[in-house]
């Protein structure tokens, strides 16, 4: 009897669902992984004891005193997690244009550096050193008659970047996009003895709508007026962003970041394949929002995707994540399910 199908003549010999037909193949032929090492996790930090606030706009996620950060540090630590990333929710009275605070030994932040470094030893601490936290009207960087000045940005982000490795800092983040930055935190940590602490580029920080739920988190989006656009980089302008991001390697950065992640995916994968450099992506407040509040509607399965979006930045060619699941992903993986 003659069992050709028409399907017979076109596929031949090649049936691409041969390697996916069970679990134990599709486990064989699996090209990206996602680990516990992947994963650093931001949180948020208010002055204060005993705080644990929760962000309407982010859930399951809250601003944290010190001392409770300390805490949850160390569970994210015995997790696994290889590294977290502080943002620092301060007073508006400490708020001003040129955004001072970032410029005070025992601020916020490095309060919270030198008490999580005292405590939990072997994690690594990576702070911001954009001046949006500090200033009374948002922005990343000093406003003078109505522009962002770059070089005085720039100077202000070199001293508290060394205060901040000072406090304990591992990884300097700037995340303001002034140009000459990396090369002028560079110098001035080795200049201040500080050769071994690195630099991570917010390489690629495009002017985009999915930080919204951050500016709430750390109160800036009341105060912001205008946009990011004189210094972020258009969401359009993929080519431009390999070239900015040419100019933080050329100046010294020992990782890259792409923010946010996922709408920007072929830009992790242009950086990786340019450079070479460690490349993370950062799934931004937006990112994490969006998926919390479609699985609390019970519209997606929020479990599964935190996954699997995490899975395809390392498809995309990303060393690790920045992600507000990041302690979710690390239980679930230390559970080690199959599949993902
Ligand atoms: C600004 C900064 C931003 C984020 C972290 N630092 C963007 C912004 O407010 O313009 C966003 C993080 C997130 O959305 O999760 N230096």
């Amino acid at each position: 009897m003659d069992k050709t199908h028409l399907v017979d003549e076109i596929t031949g010999h090649r049936r691409m669902r041969r390697n996916r037909k069970a679990d134990w193949t599709r486990r064989l032929v699996q090209e990206s992984r996602l680990t516990v090492d992947d994963l650093i996790w931001p949180i948020f930090i208010v002055p204060g004891t005993g705080i644990v606030d929760p962000i309407a706009a982010m859930p399951g996620v809250s601003r944290m005193s010190v001392d409770k950060a300390v805490e949850a540090v160390k569970e994210a630590a015995d997790l696994g997690i290889p590294a977290i990333a502080t943002f620092p929710d301060i007073e508006m009275e400490l708020r001003d244009v040129t955004g001072s605070q970032s410029l005070v030994a025992d601020n916020l932040i490095n309060q919270a550096t030198a008490a999580i470094k005292k405590a939990v030893p072997n994690i690594g601490v990576i702070t911001d050193v954009a001046l949006d936290p500090f200033t009374s009207h948002g922005h990343d960087g000093i406003l003078r008659d109505g522009v962002i000045v770059n070089d005085e940005t720039v100077d202000q982000v070199v001293r508290a970047a060394i205060m901040q490795a000072d406090a304990g800092a591992d990884i300097i983040a700037p995340s303001e996009m002034m140009d000459g930055r990396i090369g002028a935190i560079r110098r001035g940590l080795d200049a201040a003895g500080h050769q071994d602490v690195g630099i991570m580029s917010y390489a690629t920080k495009f002017s985009s709508g999915f930080y919204g739920p951050y500016r709430q988190a750390i109160n800036t989006s009341g105060l912001l007026k205008g946009d990011k656009n004189t210094y972020y980089i258009s969401p359009a302008n993929g080519t431009e962003a390999v070239r900015d991001a040419a100019l933080d390697v050329e100046e010294g950065a020992d990782m890259l970041m792409v923010k946010p992640g996922i709408a920007y995916l072929d830009i992790c994968w242009r950086l990786k394949e340019a450079f070479g450099l460690p490349t993370f992506a950062y799934q931004v407040s937006g990112e994490y929002t969006q998926i919390k509040a479609a699985a609390m509607n019970g519209w997606i399965d929020g479990e599964r995707i935190m996954m699997e979006t995490l899975l395809c930045f390392k498809r995309a060619g990303c060393d690790g994540i920045l992600t507000y699941f990041a302690v979710d992903a690390a239980r679930k993986l230390s559970k080690k399910q199959p599949g993902i």
